[in-house]
């Protein structure tokens, strides 16, 4: 079973869950009245993105990007492709990004340029992992769930060749997972 692939479990389900709640209070309080969009980067973002909105106390909507930087492998490229496109018109809209992991940077950066030149009102980024070691451009993150350290985590959304995304816990590989 993939459980047994887990070297170690990094953040448990619950610790997700409490700062979760902890990241949509806040959210609520500096979103109130903004009727902002949140948009989730896929595939990565799809577990974080349904607990925090289930919290978030606000009137809002959400689209999906389906943004691509590390294609299939634990390193990543720098470069970003944008798969699937937004529905919702951004304009004039307060935009709330929402990521599993910000690691070297590449993939936010150019996601908030996209949607700062489409004239967003204001465009923020919630993300349930930063990974300050990764990063390679600098690019600001407002909320931040977990800061980790430098390795190569699954779960919770996060995938090692597409697999391991339905763990509810972030976890890490062991290491003979790789050479499989
Ligand atoms: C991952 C993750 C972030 C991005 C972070 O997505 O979900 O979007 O990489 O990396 P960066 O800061 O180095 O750009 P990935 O492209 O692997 O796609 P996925 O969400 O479908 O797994």
């Amino acid at each position: 079973m993939i459980h047994d692939d887990i070297k170690k479990i990094y953040i448990t389900e619950e610790e997700i869950q409490v700062k979760t709640l902890e990241l949509a209070k806040q959210i609520n309080v500096d979103y109130d009245n903004k009727r902002p969009v949140l948009i989730g980067l896929l595939k990565g973002c799809t577990n974080f993105m349904m607990d925090l909105i289930k919290r978030v106390d606000l009137y809002l909507e959400t689209d999906y990007m389906d943004v691509t930087s590390y294609h299939g492998t634990t390193q990543s490229s720098g470069i970003v492709t944008i798969d699937r496109d937004l529905k919702v018109d951004i304009k004039g809209r307060h935009v709330l990004i929402v990521e599993d992991i910000v690691d070297t940077g590449f993939t936010l950066k150019k996601i908030i340029k996209v949607l700062k030149d489409r004239g967003a009102a204001s465009v923020k980024t919630v993300s349930l992992l930063d990974k300050p070691s990764g990063r390679k451009v600098e690019v600001s993150v407002e909320y931040i769930g977990f800061t980790v350290e430098n390795e190569f985590f699954v779960g919770y959304g996060l995938d090692y060749r597409e697999e391991y995304r339905n763990l509810p816990y972030v976890g890490i590989l062991k290491p003979e997972v790789y050479s499989k």
